[in-house]
């Protein structure tokens, strides 16, 4: 019979029929000079085929080696055994491409990190990498969903754009047919023009930041899964961000991946709400009664300082939990930022912080007052003309809006208990890396 082409992971319906299957040869046991277990993968799961008899006395199959490309027919049997219950045995197979003997030692775990960053290419075809590459596209999913199961619609704004969103100091500058241009640190700005339009809008594109710090949490291209929402206080502001969190995980451990996810991280489950909320200033109180220094010559914080990478991840992992850091100083913050009611000198903002990694997300307030707007460009050294179709979002028919960005590796890192950010993406961007 004429042998029908299945993905691997279909294979398993298909017990007791003759099959045709494609894949690259994942790990190699010989048995004996008769008979060599493959494991052969091909991206959608892995499946232990049986060469036995002539078609293991070969030459190809005595020079057999993990990647190369290869063509197997054969029949389905059980065999509780085997990875996913099933054997494929081969009656007929083929090399569709060679490969080059050296994989191994080039994406061994001795080879060091920037060899393996090198050649992230071939790393990307490693079980463990795939793994958190395949549940990346799980929780884009479940994002995507939560967001469609709440009425909000999903926008592409540009990456290439002539406005600043967080600060001068880390923008990539290129050149626009003659005119100055920036890779866009986020989408938030132009998300706000949307509210007017569509309602609650979300996005997931990439932001851009020319970071010069080396942490495993800072990336200079990154994900930024983005949200704006006209009519909201502050305090539904947070409870948006823990249902965005708390749905987003429930999604993942009723998802077909829950396995992979469990596997990553045996502990992962829907956190506690609410989350806990801590004002700046208790937290500054916080990291000095308990010894956490701002810098690394132990000088204490004061009001105004940056609760940096270091400070905030020792305090997050002291009190264990998902922390809502809200209400920072103005002067650390960017312009946009809604001023408090009950204090001028504060912002209606909000991080959220997670136990080994540290702030997931940034969001706050707008400010939505025309006139309070225009004078913060002037504060802030911005040229109102470029932020003209901005600032018109006051003026016609200005609304309370707030919104929040949410960093995709960084959730993934806390999500899967993955230690470096640079380990969840496909080809990650920083400091003094632009490749492969
Ligand atoms: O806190 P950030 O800078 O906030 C904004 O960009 C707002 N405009 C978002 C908004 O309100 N729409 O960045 C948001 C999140 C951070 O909490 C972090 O998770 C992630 O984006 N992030 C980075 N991730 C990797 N590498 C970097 N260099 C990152 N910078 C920010
Ligand atoms: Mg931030």
């Amino acid at each position: 019979t004429k042998a029908k082409k299945f993905k691997v992971k279909y294979l398993k319906d298909q017990i007791g029929e003759r099959v045709k299957a494609f894949g690259w040869v994942h790990r190699i046991r010989k048995q004996s000079n008769k008979l060599m277990f493959v494991i052969v993968r091909d991206g959608t799961g892995f499946v232990q085929t049986v060469l036995a008899g002539d078609l293991a006395l070969t030459y190809d199959a005595q020079v057999l080696h993990v990647e190369t490309c290869v063509k197997i027919y054969g029949k389905i049997v059980e065999d509780e055994r085997a990875v996913g219950g099933i054997e494929l045995q081969a009656d007929y197979w083929k090399v569709v491409g060679q490969t080059d003997t050296r994989y191994e030692s080039i994406v061994s775990k001795e080879s060091g990190v920037d060899n393996l960053l090198k050649n992230r290419h071939l790393v990307l075809r490693g079980e463990n990498t795939s793994r958190i590459i395949k549940l990346r596209s799980t929780v884009l999913k479940c994002l995507r969903d939560h967001y469609f199961s709440r009425d909000y619609i999903e926008v592409n704004p540009p990456t290439l754009v002539q406005t600043q969103c967080e600060g001068g100091s880390t923008l990539f500058k290129l050149d626009y047919f003659g005119e100055t241009a920036y890779l866009t640190q986020s989408s938030q700005l132009y998300l706000e023009t949307l509210n007017s339009s569509y309602g609650d809008v979300f996005c997931i594109a990439s932001s851009y930041r020319a970071e010069k710090s080396k942490t495993r949490r800072h990336l200079t291209e990154f994900l930024q899964v983005e949200a704006e929402c006209p009519f909201i206080k502050f305090e539904d502001l947070l409870t948006r961000i823990e249902d965005l969190v708390c749905d987003t995980v429930k999604r993942i451990l009723e998802s077909p991946m829950k396995e992979e996810a469990l596997k990553m991280n045996p502990d992962l489950k829907v956190p506690e709400r609410p989350f806990l909320r801590m004002n700046y200033t208790d937290a500054i109180e916080y990291c000095n009664k308990n010894k956490i220094y701002k810098d690394d010559k132990k000088n204490i914080f004061e009001f105004g300082d940056d609760i940096t990478e270091k400070p905030e991840r020792e305090m997050t992992d002291k009190i264990g939990k998902p922390i809502f850091l809200i209400k920072f100083p103005a002067v650390m913050k960017s312009f946009y930022m809604l001023r408090s009611k009950e204090n001028e000198l504060l912002t209606d903002s909000v991080d959220l912080l997670m136990p080994g990694v540290g702030e997931i997300v940034g969001g706050s307030m707008r400010e939505n007052d025309l006139n309070k707007l225009l004078k913060r460009y002037e504060e802030n050294g911005l040229k109102d003309k470029d932020y003209y179709w901005y600032t018109d979002q006051r003026r016609f028919g200005s609304a309370p809006h707030g919104g929040y960005g949410l960093g995709l590796g960084r959730f993934l890192c806390w999500a899967f208990n993955v230690r470096h950010i640079r380990d969840v993406v496909l080809y990650p961007r920083t400091l003094g890396r632009c490749f492969p």
